[in-house]
């Protein structure tokens, strides 16, 4: 039997795409080709397929959202802004810095960048370093050089002209992806797409009760097949938001607000935890009065046989709406040990520290770090000393012996993807210079540091290095005290050490000029 007809008795819905194939004998063939749709092996009930549930799913979610939505700056400039060239240059901002990063933690950093750059051609003029500038401790470094590598292509390419529809700026502007792309379509341009990221995600699949597994082709297909069919035709960009501030506020991944939400008539989640209970309260009834269960309620489920959409697993009662969405379990991040030296000399009254520079390509690309190097996992402390003399040799004219390093501290940095611990030390350096052009360093005052292209982990780094030399310049006073023995020297390393790794003492009080930003710790990803 063909596939085509095969695949039609199995009741999918099956797509013929007209595909060239090679010349043969100088004659153009085509041939039928069938694409079996990924979303096909399930039923209505994870669809929405009735016009008025639709106008109603509609007019409830947008009355909520005009009644609660948050004002935030790029929703201004998105409904005020009659320039759509600008308009779509600073929604694009906004969705790029909302990737992996939440809300409250972008404003500032959307401000500033706003008012620094606040057309395409501006940005489009601006250096890397400005941009990594202003995107420290932002996280996802990658980010904002594309959004600068994207301003570049637009003034370069397009005459300094924005893509003016969702498919434009797919293909033209890196980093924007499909749901970046629907994002900034919808809001900026008023374009009837839907926009599917983490939030509208967990949204529809409690919506729809989706449970299979939500990051595999088959939910995402679906999910966009979904957020296509009810995004409103007249403001879709205030219903992509709208759904994007339910899954926010009102839907969230703990705790759900489910009394709270406007769209939970429509909610097969919802729907099936009422059920559920009510079910389970008849059944205790029953027991009680020892009578046999009749008034049982059939659960609403999916018809399909083996729905590729539903639930893999047991529903766990506990969970409720919570049984969705189910993601894959995460891979354990990679734990790293990184040995890392804090470099100081003395020009006159300021004291300066050497920085050198990532790659720019990679993870952290063209940021500013600290003489560093990966450890191996089973290396012993007595080798650090060696390690840090080859090491410094690298970057300075001077050899250095071992005895020349003081161990700081550990700092503990987790990233998204690797459990990071800092082997923290230092070492004062007279007389030296770096290598000139060797490698890629400069020496930075405090003051210049703070406002350079530098990670959260290093801003931890030289937080742990600060408190560390407030306290060495109240042991050297105890020292000074007679009756002062050596064993509270002796047990410096240790406490430092649980110290940093406890994120730091708060009787410790840490300079200001190494303040990380409230808002750098508060990134989601945690990835600077
Ligand atoms: N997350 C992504 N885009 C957003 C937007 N426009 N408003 C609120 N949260 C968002």
């Amino acid at each position: 039997m063909s596939r085509l007809r095969s695949a039609m008795q199995r009741g999918k819905s099956v797509v013929l795409e007209n595909t060239e194939v090679k010349k043969s004998s100088n004659k153009k063939k085509t041939k039928a080709t069938i694409k079996e749709e990924e979303t096909s092996e399930h039923s209505s009930y994870h669809f929405f397929n009735d016009l008025p549930e639709i106008s109603a799913y509609r007019s409830h979610l947008l009355q909520w959202y005009d009644q609660n939505k948050r004002e935030l700056p790029w929703r201004t400039v998105a409904m005020t802004e009659p320039d759509v060239n600008i308009r779509t240059y600073a929604v694009w901002v906004s969705e790029i810095m909302l990737q992996q990063t939440q809300v409250a933690t972008v404003i500032d950093y959307y401000n500033k960048w706003m008012q620094r750059w606040p057309t395409v051609e501006k940005l489009a003029a601006a250096t890397l370093e400005e941009v990594n500038q202003v995107w420290a401790g932002l996280g996802y470094y990658s980010r904002g050089r594309r959004l600068h590598e994207g301003a570049k292509k637009v003034v370069s390419d397009l005459n300094g002209q924005m893509p003016r529809c969702t498919e434009g700026l797919l293909k033209l502007l890196p980093g924007v992806g499909r749901y970046t792309a629907g994002a900034i379509g919808s809001i900026a341009l008023g374009q009837v797409t839907g926009a599917v990221d983490g939030n509208v995600i967990r949204v529809l699949c409690r919506v729809r009760a989706i449970g299979a597994d939500s990051t595999g082709p088959a939910v995402t297909e679906a999910l966009w097949k979904i957020a296509n069919t009810i995004v409103d035709t007249e403001r879709p960009g205030d219903f992509n938001q709208a759904m994007m501030e339910l899954g926010a506020r009102v839907c969230t991944p703990k705790s759900p607000l489910c009394s709270q939400c406007p769209i939970q008539t429509h909610c097969h989640a919802f729907r099936k935890v009422s059920i559920k209970q009510e079910q389970d309260s008849k059944r205790l009834q029953s027991k009680l009065a020892s009578k046999p269960n009749t008034s049982v309620v059939d659960i609403e489920n999916c018809s399909a046989g083996s729905c590729n959409l539903c639930l893999s697993e047991d529903w766990d009662s506990k969970q409720g709406v919570q049984n969705y969405p189910r993601k894959p379990v995460k891979k354990a991040p990679r734990v790293e040990k990184t040995l890392t030296c804090i470099v100081q000399r003395q020009r006159g009254q300021e004291t300066e520290y050497l920085l050198t520079q990532r790659p720019s390509k990679g993870l952290l690309a063209g940021m500013w770090e600290l003489p560093s190097m990966v450890l191996e996992s089973d290396l012993s402390e007595n080798k650090h000393g060696d390690l840090l003399c080859t090491m410094m040799q690298r970057f300075l004219d001077t050899l250095l012996g071992t005895d020349s390093f003081q161990f700081v501290g550990e700092v503990v940095h987790i990233l998204s993807h690797i459990h990071q611990t800092y082997v923290v030390y230092s070492v004062c350096v007279s007389d030296c210079s770096e290598k000139e052009q060797e490698q890629n360093t400069c020496w930075l005052t405090k003051c210049a540091l703070q406002g350079a292209a530098v990670s959260t982990g290093l801003k931890k780094i030289m937080k742990l290095y600060d408190s560390s030399s407030k306290a060495n310049t109240r042991d050297i006073k105890r020292k000074l005290s007679p009756g002062d023995g050596t064993e509270k020297q002796s047990n410096k390393k240790k406490k430092l050490k649980v110290v940093a790794a406890n994120g730091g003492p708060k009787q410790l009080s840490l300079s200001k000029f190494f303040s990380t930003s409230k808002q750098a710790t508060k990134t989601k990803s945690k990835n600077t």
